[in-house]
């Protein structure tokens, strides 16, 4: 089953059918909400909005072991994860969607692996790449099949948060090779991993990330939201097209 983990706009799906919503609990803790189940296009789907349905949850403060925890006992075999994102590199202006390929992580203090605590052996995953291929082409064939042009493959730099980046940050994680920003894609990517889940990403491009083209001086948080709502409609047809495949 496909689950939608949705991040900031995107805290509901439309057309879903015969939704049924539950509170599920796991050994890490509650989710950030309910999960919402339903039909599109006839297929199974488990919904989980990332920051909470009141949008109330921070990413540093998001139960991302949780929340995988809890799609998996769902029945979700692969995630499509949708995020907001800064753009460093000069094509991925505001509106744009970015099926990312690599990551890179610059997160502290989260709970990031489900391998630890009393009993837990140690485990390491390899994480070369970490996306699922199927997953993202299946994601890039239904933008296609909806006529949406989406960006193949971009890094994805993982910041804690919630505050945005200074544009001395956002120059040295130029340097490192991040294509685009975020504060989400860690540690959740690793734990899909770990849980044995594909999982992949549409990120969606609110702003110029800090220092660049017209976040040269500021970022303003007010044209970002029209960009989201716009670019989300977008997004949403894809999830549909994607869950129907
Ligand atoms: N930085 C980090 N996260 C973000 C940004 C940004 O500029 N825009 C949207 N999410």
């Amino acid at each position: 089953m496909l689950a939608i983990l949705g991040g900031s706009g995107l805290t509901q799906l439309a057309n879903l059918t015969e939704t049924r919503r539950i509170s599920a609990r796991t050994a890490f803790g509650e989710p950030s909400g309910p999960l919402t189940l339903g039909r599109i296009g006839g297929r199974e789907v488990v919904f989980l909005a990332r920051h909470g349905d009141a949008h109330g949850i921070p990413p540093h403060q998001v139960n991302y072991r949780a929340n995988i925890q809890a799609l998996k006992d769902a029945g979700a075999t692969r995630i499509a994860s949708v995020a907001t994102v800064g753009g460093i590199r000069r094509e991925f202006g505001p509106g744009v969607l970015v099926v990312p390929h690599q990551i890179i992580d610059y997160t502290w203090g989260r709970a990031s692996t489900f391998f630890e605590g009393p009993g837990a052996k140690v485990t390491h995953i390899d994480f070369t790449e970490p996306y699922s291929a199927t997953l993202r082409r299946s994601i890039l064939a239904a933008a296609k099949a909806c006529g949406e042009a989406v960006a193949d493959g971009g890094c994805y730099g993982t910041t804690q948060g919630p505050r945005l980046e200074t544009a001395a940050e956002i120059a040295r994680m130029e340097r490192d090779g991040a294509d685009l920003v975020g504060m989400t894609g860690m540690p959740e990517a690793a734990l899909a991993r770990e849980a044995g889940l594909e999982y992949a990403a549409i990120a969606v491009v609110a702003n110029h990330a800090a220092g660049k083209g017209d976040s040269a001086h500021a970022i303003s948080l007010v044209a970002i939201e029209t960009v989201v709502e716009h670019a989300m409609q977008r997004v949403r047809g894809i999830l549909e097209k994607l869950a129907a495949s």
